[in-house]
């Protein structure tokens, strides 16, 4: 498959990866279906789909109307109607290998036999993901940052198998959605950014459990005085903890107390409305 040849991208999850590379995807002029388990899950996507381009479109960040974006991103629940015309799938489901196995069993079995078969993953194997189809020469990483309409990287993995013509036409499509591609030659965990993000979000974790310094300490340390976007608790709480916490573990890296107790109550990050900090009834961060 050459970069040329994709016009038909397909995004399989319409969580916060999900919708925001789908989001991106129709930006960039691909016609784009989004596909999640229930209806419910779409619908929800697709509607922070809409806020986010009618916002971008109103700022001129986005030159065309909304409608316009919006009106090349299908939406779907059933996976092979989702898949059966792709040149590109990008896979963003819930970070467990047995569920992507699953996936990419499926996308053997449904796809056209070209297709590139690509992993939003942020820490399991490439390798181990593509041991699931019959053609793990197609299958890549495409590693995406949340939010994934603000930030401009791509992480291209490798697996063992994948070919140079599928990272290569990987590459050049992240270049064709106007963002910045990185290779990543060897399927490592956490590949570039997650295994250099990894000992900086611990390091805080375990600070704040052991009493070193508050939450709203630390990240005021990293935003103020380093000139981070976010501090760490800050950004666990955008990407999820539930994430943070899954790599963790994938990494065999011990869980701090503090993100233990944020599992166990669910609370973790924006999306249930409270993590670090609560953001129910218009709250947010208390640092300052
Ligand atoms: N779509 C459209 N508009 C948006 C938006 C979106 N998705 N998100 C925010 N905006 C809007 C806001 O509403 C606001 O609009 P307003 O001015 O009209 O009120 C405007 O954009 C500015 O918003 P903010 O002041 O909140 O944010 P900034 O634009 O200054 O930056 C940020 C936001 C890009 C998220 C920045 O804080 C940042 O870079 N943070 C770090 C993020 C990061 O590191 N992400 C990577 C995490 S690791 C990861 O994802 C890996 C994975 O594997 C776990």
């Amino acid at each position: 498959m050459n970069v040329d040849d994709i016009s038909q991208v397909t995004v399989l999850g319409a969580g916060n990866m999900g919708h925001g590379i789908t989001e991106v995807v129709a930006i960039a002029g691909y016609d784009v279906v989004m596909r999640d388990i229930e209806q419910d899950l779409v619908d929800d996507g697709f509607e922070s789909i809409k806020w986010s381009v009618e916002k971008l479109s109103e700022k001129g960040i986005v030159s065309e109307d909304a409608e316009t974006v919006l009106d090349r991103i299908d939406t779907e629940v059933d996976l092979e109607t989702a898949v059966s015309d792709a040149d590109l799938v990008i896979e963003a489901a819930p970070e467990q290998m047995e569920i992507k196995k699953d996936i990419f069993s499926d996308l053997d079995e449904f796809t056209p036999e070209d297709a590139i078969l690509a992993s939003n993953t942020s820490s399991l194997s490439i390798t181990e993901i593509a041991t699931a189809t019959s053609r793990p020469e197609q299958v890549v990483g495409m590693h995406f940052f949340n939010p994934p309409v603000k930030m401009d990287l791509v992480e291209v993995i490798y697996g063992a198998e994948t070919a140079d013509e599928t990272a290569e036409a990987t590459y050049e499509f992240v270049e064709s959605i106007d963002k910045t591609p990185i290779y990543v030659r060897k399927d490592v965990n956490g590949f570039v950014v997650n295994s250099v993000l990894g000992p900086f979000s611990d390091e805080a974790a375990w600070m704040v459990s052991e009493g070193v310094a508050d939450i709203e300490a630390v990240d005021a340390a990293m935003v103020h005085r380093r000139g981070y976007p976010m501090g760490p608790f800050e950004l666990s709480d955008l990407t999820g903890i539930d994430i943070g916490y899954h790599v963790r573990k994938e990494a065999g890296r011990d869980i701090p107390p503090i993100v233990q107790e944020k599992v166990d109550a669910e609370d973790l990050g924006q999306k249930t409305g409270r993590g670090y900090y609560d953001y129910e009834d218009g709250g947010g961060t208390t640092y300052e």
